[in-house]
């Protein structure tokens, strides 16, 4: 090889270089030219093995024209790695860049059930009157559920209390007044309680009617309480839980454990009036039946439709979409 060849394999080193980098566009890739071309066996280290082959004379020359090309491509190569380096930093950037006004992860959150909502601010609002809770069995037995609150067994009023019996004398209890009994067997006058709890009856469903349903039972026995003490007890709470818009009505009724008895209702105007609970003062017959003294204390009580006071509020039409566990409902609340 002479001078003049080695020159042209210079040219076309120099191509190949041009042609092959172009294609680096990673450090990986960058490295590989490196090798290829400044390796041991590199394209540019092999042609100076060609100097020795040379004349004396040209091989001043050609150490020249081999070096200037092994620069170049060092330098190169340097700038190459550089410019992949800094393509990759700005890549990364780009890629990992926040964007602080979107929104964030969103995380399904529970909440409450109406009726459970309901039924807590009911207990705050007679908590902070001076009521207990108290709670009772939803498997009863008829001397609770019925007898006691002086409904004998062929009481026609056993109409309005269509039950489920488990066996002769047990029932799922219609109501939460037999929990006034259970407590005043229990206790002394006074009593001041508040009993939240589920009853059943055997209702066919429909858009006022289930047959399992929730009530707030309320007592209050005491020397000297009269009608008029469950009057200003029943605005308190209508007050307190409603606000201004609704009406209350109070007007007479029949239960075989009150005397007089009377029912509640509530309306917000223009819409119609819903019955909430029946009430009255407690019958002296069974203040006598659980051991207290008809003429020493009297009392008054209610039972309330934790349901009715819930579709009050909230304007639901339907009882059942209570029970229906559907999410597009409940998460409404
Ligand atoms: N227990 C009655 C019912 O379920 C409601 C009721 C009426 C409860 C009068 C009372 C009361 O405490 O005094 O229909």
């Amino acid at each position: 090889m002479d001078l003049a060849e080695l020159a042209g394999r210079c040219e076309e080193v120099r191509k190949e270089w041009a042609r092959a980098s172009a294609a680096a566009h990673d450090p990986g890739a960058v490295e590989a030219l490196r090798v290829r071309f400044l390796g041991r066996k590199g394209l540019v280290t092999v042609l100076f093995d060609h100097l020795r082959a040379l004349p004396p004379a040209d091989r001043a020359e050609a150490g020249k024209l081999l070096n200037a090309l092994k620069g170049e491509i060092a330098a190169a190569l340097e700038g190459r790695l550089a410019a992949v380096a800094q393509a990759a930093a700005e890549a990364r950037l780009q890629a990992e860049r926040y964007d602080l006004t979107l929104p964030g992860t969103w995380r399904p959150l529970g909440r409450l059930h109406p009726l459970t909502q309901v039924r807590r601010e009911i207990e705050e609002i007679f908590l902070r009157m001076g009521f207990d809770i108290a709670t009772g069995p939803e498997v009863e037995t008829d001397y609770y559920n019925f007898e006691a609150l002086a409904i004998g067994p062929d009481h026609p009023a056993r109409d309005d209390w269509d039950s489920f019996y488990l066996a002769d004398g047990v029932l799922l209890r219609t109501h939460t007044s037999p929990v006034q009994i259970r407590v005043m067997k229990s206790q002394k006058p006074p009593v001041r309680i508040l009993c939240p709890g589920r009853c059943y009856r055997r209702d066919n469903p429909d858009a006022t009617h289930s047959p399992v349903f929730h009530q707030i039972e309320l007592l209050w026995v005491e020397k000297g309480l009269t009608m008029a003490h469950l009057k200003w007890i029943l605005e308190e709470f209508v007050r307190a839980f409603f606000g201004p818009g609704y009406e209350m009505r109070i007007s007479a009724d029949f239960f075989p454990f009150t005397e007089p008895s009377a029912q509640v209702h509530i309306r917000k105007p223009p819409g119609r009036w819903l019955e909430i609970m029946g009430a009255g003062m407690v019958d002296p017959a069974v203040l006598t039946e659980v051991g207290y003294d008809p003429e020493e204390v009297t009392g008054f009580a209610f039972g309330l439709g934790v349901e009715r006071m819930a579709m009050l509020r909230w304007g639901i039409e339907d009882i059942r979409l209570f029970y229906g566990n559907d999410v597009r409902f409940l998460s409404q609340f």
